[in-house]
């Protein structure tokens, strides 16, 4: 690992969407915390100026961040401003004179992924790509080949380990924890196969829809928007083999074997909706077939995990909002009291985004005559989410040189080659209420695993 710092942060698309709702906030934390202290310079082809990009920093602080401070002032004092066309060999050249003696900046592209081919010939070809680091955004293409396609021309300007690829789950606290509870208790590991475990569900519910962002989600859909990326990379931590030390590599090994070790999804296995209204949605085709609602059902076929039924859904306008897992753990093998005592066994780890928590389910008896029992969990942990933020953390690890909670090439596309058959197979689609969950249709995913668990409001 090149664990040299950088020694300037390059963002492009500073104007854009991303960088107000989430980048300049994360800047400033970490500006905060003293893991930033290098220029920062925005290139985009607003036709701004440093004084107007100054002032959207302000605002974003305002809207999205803890607001005003001395950190702030320190963030503003560290601004450049480039404007000019990332296609064009003058910016980039403008840019290289920016860097000045700058060595090893990492250069963030918070641009549409169309651009990343060129942007990133442009950075290799003036002169600003030795001893860079390059920071992606996803989606890291759209099915299995584009994604192939991707990576190859990253490559043809930056070696993979100079290449950083967001997603920003994998910077989540909440997320960490899984790897972390996993393998630093020795309790979990007996029961964590297919002989004590049912099945496993993983839910991401949204209460909001596409929140203006109709034309890009007119492009992915959920499957693509969080399925691909962010569930499988939280199946693969839940999923994964202990990795054989603690360095980025051996980490991102284990992740690639379970995406390998997952079954390519069937038709059979995927149930798509879409809830009612999104065609009004601007940007949004009237008789658009693209999914804001997904549910699949995997299987992966390895020793630990061989007919363990692994649900996934996702949604947009959906009854709640959280992500949340559900263990369910095998049944007694004898029923000698009440149905409770079959149905409690599990644990759960709810990763956001108010609070989080792990619990373990189980029955306890309630006092009476009767040997009849309540659902009880004991909490590990519940906790409001957790700081820092994740991308203050991705940020941080990047401009540090640390891969670990990056996506690796090899993982991208094996995770594509899991939804690759259904991507674009035309398969039905199911209208669903807002504020539902989903179509009744997905119930039928569910049926293996006794139906759908529900993330309810957070239990305090
Ligand atoms: C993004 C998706 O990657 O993740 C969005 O593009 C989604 O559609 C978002 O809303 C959810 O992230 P979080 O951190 O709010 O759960």
């Amino acid at each position: 690992m090149n664990a040299a710092p950088s020694d300037a942060l390059v963002l492009f698309g500073a104007t854009g969407d991303l960088a107000h709702r989430k980048l300049f906030p994360a800047l400033h934390a970490l500006v905060r915390s003293g893991r930033l202290d290098v220029p920062v310079i925005g290139v985009s082809r607003s036709g701004w100026t440093l004084a107007q990009l100054r002032e959207r920093v302000r605002d974003s602080l305002q809207v999205h961040g803890a607001g005003r401070d001395a950190a702030a002032e320190r963030l503003l004092g560290l601004l450049h401003y480039i404007d000019g066309d990332y296609t064009e060999a003058q910016t980039h050249q403008r840019l290289r004179t920016a860097l000045g003696a700058a060595k090893r900046p990492l250069h963030y592209l918070a641009v549409p992924p169309s651009l990343f081919p060129m942007v990133v010939e442009g950075i290799a070809g003036s002169g600003s790509g030795a001893g860079a680091r390059v920071v992606l955004e996803k989606p890291f293409g759209r099915d299995l080949a584009s994604a192939r396609a991707l990576n190859e021309a990253l490559h043809r300007s930056f070696p993979e380990s100079s290449v950083f690829r967001i997603d920003h789950y994998l910077g989540k606290e909440a997320v960490q924890n899984l790897l972390y509870f996993r393998f630093a208790n020795a309790f979990l590991e007996p029961i964590w196969n297919r002989n004590y475990v049912r099945c496993i569900q993983i839910t991401m519910a949204e209460q909001i829809g596409v929140e203006g962002r109709g034309r890009f989600y007119e492009e992915v859909g959920a499957l693509r928007d969080v399925v691909q990326n962010h569930m499988l990379q939280v199946l693969a931590l839940l999923a994964m083999e202990p990795p054989v030390d603690s360095g980025p590599e051996a980490l991102r090994d284990e992740k690639v074997k379970v995406f390998r070790a997952i079954r390519p999804l069937a038709a059979g296995d995927v149930l798509r909706g879409q809830y009612e209204g999104y065609r009004d949605e601007h940007g949004v085709a009237a008789d658009s077939q693209v999914e804001t609602f997904v549910a699949i059902r995997l299987q992966i076929d390895s020793w630990r995990w061989a007919g363990v039924p692994i649900l996934i859904r996702a949604g947009k306008r959906m009854a709640t909002t959280a992500t949340e897992v559900l263990v369910q753990l095998e049944r007694a093998p004898q029923q000698v009291f009440d149905e409770h005592a079959a149905v409690a066994n599990y644990i759960r780890f709810r990763l956001g985004p108010d609070r989080v928590a792990i619990a373990i389910g189980a029955a306890t008896k309630r006092p009476g005559p009767l040997m009849a029992g309540d659902p009880v969990e004991l909490f590990l942990c519940n906790a409001p989410s957790a700081q820092p933020g994740d991308y203050e953390r991705l940020i941080g690890d990047a401009l540090e040189g640390d891969p670990s909670l990056f996506a690796r090439e090899d993982g991208v596309e094996a995770a594509w080659r899991v939804v690759d058959p259904v991507l674009d197979a035309g398969l039905g689609l199911h209208r669903y209420p807002q504020g539902s969950w989903g179509p009744q249709e997905a119930d039928a995913i569910a049926a293996c695993c006794g139906g759908w668990h529900r993330p309810e409001l957070p239990r305090q």
